[in-house]
């Protein structure tokens, strides 16, 4: 009997301890309070007077007992994240977005299992990411976008199995892309553009089935160039892996070059079933070859940007057939060839760029007609023919460039010019004739370079 008491007298201080370690949610939201610098007094609803259910920025379950969202972003705080965040159990959603909080990010927060959302962007948290974070197996959004972590890109987030959107960019993670990043079954966003990576792209990103946006490029400096498996992306939207050092492989014969006419993306046709893609954003790479034909079939192509590589041969020829395409800079490449007649088909198009290439043969026709047209840079190339009749009168036109080329012809008349534009520079045409003096005085109080 006397055993029993002793023992029920244990367990009961045992429970007593465990009871006095889980701190209650209000004790928990006072700790983070503490913890921050709040120049605004934004928290100052988060005092006594009030149930902590209708504090600022915190959300209760239908009982009124649990908090289950708390959302302070944007209110200029500062100081760090206390780990008592973690006695806040219940919680589905985390948001810091916007401030200034900064240090670690408190590997505590493991604890709360049932998180399905932290957004802990544009703040300055640093340190590494917490590897005890791959316990929160429900979480579906972890946006750390623009922070101060360091460290190897993390592997801890390969074990939440139920993302749907990652944000590692703007940080200053380092090392290579683990190929495990291919391994989420439902992740529709990833991020992992402006750090400091390096490495080649692994294939198995080719897996994420439900991929819709992928940002990869800026800052970061990779070897080699874009697996073909990107292409199995068959749901991708959005496609950036802009500056970030991609490069094609060099033939070892030049002699090759005119055959591996996909270089770029080796496999033929291997970016074919990106049916749904709208924009592609290449720019600032070492690419070459040609851009390869199947880019100009994409139906719902709006932004395509490829400028600053070492891209060769003509443009898609289909390009802008599908009646989507908003912006196409192409500029700085070595491309020949004659440019696409349908680029404006579906009157979107706004900008056209095609700088310093080796582009020949007439402007198109249709561009005279190109409504929604605002600026057209198409200097340094081998143009030639006549300017289309229309251009220089399109309501939406604020930029012209069409210096050293080799038109010809007559400066275009057309029974207006644009209100808007604003330059044009024509200079260094081997042939172009002036036949209305109207149109000299709109050149000469334009800002051209001549
Ligand atoms: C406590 O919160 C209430 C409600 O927001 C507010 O009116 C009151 O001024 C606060 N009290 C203090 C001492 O900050
Ligand atoms: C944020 O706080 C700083 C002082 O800490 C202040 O200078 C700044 O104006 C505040 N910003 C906003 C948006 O209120
Ligand atoms: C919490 O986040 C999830 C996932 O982002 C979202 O669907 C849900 O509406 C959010 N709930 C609250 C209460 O903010
Ligand atoms: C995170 O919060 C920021 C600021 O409120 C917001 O712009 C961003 O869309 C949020 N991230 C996600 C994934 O919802
Ligand atoms: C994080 O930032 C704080 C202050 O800004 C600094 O003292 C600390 O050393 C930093 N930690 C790491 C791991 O960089
Ligand atoms: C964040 O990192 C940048 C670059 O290393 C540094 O200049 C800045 O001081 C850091 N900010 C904080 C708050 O630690
Ligand atoms: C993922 O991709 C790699 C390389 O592309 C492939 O070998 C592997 O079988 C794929 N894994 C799964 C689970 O599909
Ligand atoms: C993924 O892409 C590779 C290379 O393009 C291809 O061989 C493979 O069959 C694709 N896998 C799937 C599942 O589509
Ligand atoms: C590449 O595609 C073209 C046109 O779609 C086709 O004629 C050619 O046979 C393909 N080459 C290979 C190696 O699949
Ligand atoms: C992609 O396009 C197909 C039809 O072409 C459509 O059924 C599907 O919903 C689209 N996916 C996305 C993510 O828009
Ligand atoms: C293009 O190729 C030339 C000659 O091979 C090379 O010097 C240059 O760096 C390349 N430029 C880019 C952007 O890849
Ligand atoms: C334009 O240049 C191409 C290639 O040099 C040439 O074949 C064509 O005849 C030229 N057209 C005009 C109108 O000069």
């Amino acid at each position: 009997m006397r055993l029993l008491l002793l023992l029920f007298l244990i367990l009961h201080l045992q429970i007593c301890a465990s009871f006095a370690r889980v701190m209650s949610e209000y004790q928990a939201l006072l700790s983070v309070k503490s913890a921050i610098d709040d120049p605004q007094s934004a928290l100052a609803s988060w005092n006594s007077s009030n149930s902590l259910c209708s504090w600022h920025g915190v959300t209760c379950d239908f009982t009124g007992r649990h908090v289950t969202s708390l959302d302070l972003s944007s209110l200029n705080l500062s100081g760090t994240l206390s780990p008592d965040i973690a006695h806040l159990r219940y919680l589905q959603n985390l948001t810091l977005a916007a401030n200034q909080l900064s240090g670690p990010i408190p590997p505590q927060l493991s604890a709360i299992s049932g998180l399905l959302s932290l957004n802990l962007s544009n703040n300055v948290f640093n340190g590494s990411f917490p590897p005890q974070l791959a316990q929160l197996k429900n979480l579906q959004v972890l946006d750390l976008y623009n922070n101060n972590m360091t460290g190897d890109l993390p592997l801890p987030v390969t074990d939440m199995p139920n993302l749907r959107h990652l944000h590692l960019g703007g940080n200053f993670f380092s090392g290579k892309i683990p190929p495990e990043y291919g391994k989420w079954e439902f992740l529709e966003y990833l991020a992992i553009s402006g750090n400091e990576l390096v490495g080649s792209i692994p294939p198995e990103i080719g897996n994420l089935s439900k991929l819709q946006q992928l940002y990869i490029g800026y800052y970061n400096s990779y070897e080699g160039g874009l697996p073909p498996e990107i292409g199995n992306l068959s749901e991708l939207v959005r496609f950036d892996a802009a500056n970030c050092m991609l490069s094609g492989e060099m033939p070892k014969e030049i002699g090759k070059l005119q055959k591996l006419d996909t270089l770029f993306l080796q496999v033929n046709g291997s970016f074919a079933e990106l049916k749904n893609l709208t924009l592609l954003n290449l720019f600032r790479n070492k690419l070459h070859g040609a851009i390869p034909e199947f880019i100009g079939d994409l139906p719902q192509l709006e932004v395509l940007q490829l400028w600053e590589n070492n891209f060769t041969g003509s443009i898609p020829l289909g390009l802008g057939k599908n009646g989507n395409l908003v912006l196409v800079d192409l500029s700085s490449n070595k491309l020949t060839g004659n440019l696409p007649p349908n680029l404006c088909s579906g009157n979107r198009l706004q900008t056209l760029i095609t700088l310093s290439n080796f582009l020949f043969g007439p402007i198109p026709e249709s561009l005279g007609q190109c409504k929604s047209l605002s600026r057209i840079r198409m200097g340094e190339n081998f143009l030639n023919g006549s300017i289309p009749k229309g251009l220089f009168g399109l309501p939406e036109l604020t930029q012209v460039e069409l210096q050293d080329n080799l038109l010809t012809g007559e400066f275009p008349v057309s029974d207006k010019i644009a209100l808007n534009l604003g330059q044009i520079s024509l200079s260094k045409q081997s042939a172009l004739r002036f036949v209305a003096s109207k149109y000299w005085q709109v050149l000469r109080c334009s800002k051209a370079t001549s």
